[in-house]
């Protein structure tokens, strides 16, 4: 075992990992936040992506002791309930939502985009979300939200 400390959604946290566990597991067993989803476990769908020092990774692919020191960011740390982030707001309101396991590593995704890109075409767009998987949606819906969360997060300077 080791003792790994990080910044987890604002918060300083600190707990004991195997050498070999994974964030993922990490994030969902040891902290609760089981809005990172596990699709494939295998690098591919991008159900399991969160954000470390602001870029998306896949969470089943990095192991926990990597993230010593860096600043992690799950679904939970983007907005409440109460209170959605602008990018979830959007896929609220064009329905890009249908079973939602893809929807969490999707909107991190998308907000990684728009943090560094704030007006991104249609392609870029669809290149920031290749390496997310959805069985659902056909993708369209899911583009227009982030067009959606663009336009919106510009006109309120989010
Ligand atoms: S669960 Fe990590 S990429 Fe699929
Ligand atoms: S909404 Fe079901 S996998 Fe994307």
């Amino acid at each position: 075992m080791m003792r790994v400390s990080f910044v987890l959604n604002g918060k300083s946290v600190c707990c004991e990992a195997e050498g070999d566990e994974l964030l993922l597991d990490t994030i969902r067993s040891r902290f609760q936040l089981t809005g990172t989803k596990r699709g494939c476990g295998t690098g591919d769908c991008g159900a399991c992506t969160v954000l470390v020092d602001d870029v998306a990774v896949r969470s089943c692919t990095m192991l926990t002791g990597m993230i010593e020191g860096k600043n992690v960011m799950t679904i939970e740390g983007l907005g409440t309930t109460e209170h959605l982030h602008p990018v979830q707001q959007a896929f609220v309101d064009v329905n890009a939502v249908q079973c939602g396991f893809c929807i969490p590593g999707m909107v991190l995704a998308a907000y990684a985009l728009l943090k560094e890109n704030e007006n991104p075409t249609e392609e870029e767009i669809r290149i920031a979300i290749s390496g997310n998987l959805c069985r659902c949606t056909g993708y369209q819906k899911i583009v227009e939200a982030i067009q959606l969360a663009a336009k919106r997060m510009q006109e309120q300077d989010v």
